[in-house]
């Protein structure tokens, strides 16, 4: 088996697509380009995973829907100023921040990990335990599952992809972060989404779908649409740590991200 069907297995996947009238054709042959545009084009057709979805979720994606989500957040924070920042004066930024009571609480802030010059954004809801101590996102389970994921499609961590999240420190017992903490540190995340100028954002979860978007998002109703953020297109699917407790939405998941790698704006 090769690497990229190893990693379709771990997230619980493979065997996942075929191409149509293509008999024995696995995500083991073709290329990884092809096999998206043939995917969003309705050529591929879902096998065991995929299969199992119920009827009323239709294997072959979406059409694409323009939405204009420049809504402003949720509530009215003093807002901090980062539009001049670089890279070391955001991260100082982030690391001293005391904009919401998060602060109180963190070991480390954690700003972001990647590629500076990704194409690739990817944004999470908030640090958990594991990620407060070091100061990185996604380093626990739900972080092996996110790394799974970026294999799945061909990429990697720091390799054409930064990660970032909705707070950059670590809401109490892993809640959920507040309204009021999201729009806090928003400034910070405009900040990333304005040097980075990925060529795709992916939310991860309601949290970072609701932060980047503005206003109310549910996930099943934004899963597989294409959203815009000032120029940058925008794709919401489930967060990790929802996919370990969920393993049956992997396969949604897995279309979402094929979807994303087809979305990509031009440079
Ligand atoms: N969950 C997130 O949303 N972000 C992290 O960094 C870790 C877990």
């Amino acid at each position: 088996m090769n690497r990229r069907a190893s990693v379709l297995r771990e997230m619980g996947l493979a065997p996942v697509w075929r191409l149509r009238d293509a008999p024995g054709a696995t995500v083991d042959s073709p290329p990884a380009e092809s096999a998206t545009s043939a995917a969003v084009a309705g050529d591929l057709e879902p096998v065991a995973a995929v299969a199992a979805a119920p009827a009323s979720e239709p294997a072959v994606l979406p059409a694409r829907t323009a939405v204009l989500p420049t809504a402003p957040p949720l509530v009215a924070p003093a807002r901090v100023a980062t539009e001049d920042m670089d890279w070391a004066a955001l991260e100082a930024a982030i690391g001293a921040c005391r904009a919401c009571p998060l602060h109180e609480r963190r070991t480390m802030a954690v700003p972001g990990v990647g590629d500076r010059a990704a194409d690739w954004l990817f944004v999470g809801e908030g640090p958990g335990a594991e990620e407060d101590l070091r100061g990185e996102p996604f380093v626990g389970q739900a972080g092996k599952l996110l790394d799974a994921m970026l294999a799945a499609i061909g990429l990697a961590r720091g390799r054409n992809v930064y990660i970032a999240n909705a707070v950059k420190c670590r809401p109490p017992g892993n809640r959920t972060p507040e309204a009021s903490e999201m729009a806090a540190c928003q400034p910070y995340l405009e900040r990333q989404i304005a040097l980075l100028q990925p060529r795709i954002i992916v939310a991860l979860g309601r949290p970072a779908a609701q932060t980047l978007l503005g206003g109310e998002v549910k996930i099943n109703a934004a899963r597989g649409r294409l959203f815009d953020r000032a120029g940058i297109p925008v794709v919401v699917t489930y967060h990790p740590a929802y996919l370990l407790r969920n393993p049956q939405d992997k396969a949604k998941a897995w279309e979402d991200l094929c979807f994303a790698r087809a979305a990509l704006a031009p440079r």
